[in-house]
């Protein structure tokens, strides 16, 4: 098994919770980040998976990244690229999409 720094899941319903996941094409969003993660040499490092409900009551698409326990509601296409950048590059939050923090001292910036 290849040593991924980050896993990232992305919740495609179907929809237990209430949110709106189901309702996104979350194999091409899932697609779109794969693709730019090939793009910034960051493939290997991160696995992207997607999954049923989270339990997040939250406009969706939802994802979670791992191990910062950080989830991020509303994650469409226009914000994969700072996601990717920011967040699994940089190890920075995308504070515009929080929704949950499970360790925040675990963030790679702190
Ligand atoms: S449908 Fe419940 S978190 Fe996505």
């Amino acid at each position: 098994m290849r040593e991924y720094r980050n896993h990232v899941l992305i919740c495609g319903g179907p929809s237990k919770c209430g949110s709106d996941c189901g309702e996104h094409d979350v194999e091409t969003l899932r697609s779109e980040l794969i693709s730019l993660l090939k793009e910034m040499g960051l493939r290997e490092r991160v696995k992207v998976s997607t999954t049923n409900c989270l339990g997040a009551k939250e406009p969706g698409p939802i994802m979670v990244i791992y191990p910062e326990g950080i989830w991020y509601k509303e994650v469409t296409s226009g914000w994969l690229k700072q996601i990717a950048e920011k967040h699994l590059a940089g190890g920075e939050v995308v504070e515009p999409l929080l929704i949950h923090e499970m360790a925040p001292s675990r963030r790679r910036s702190e």
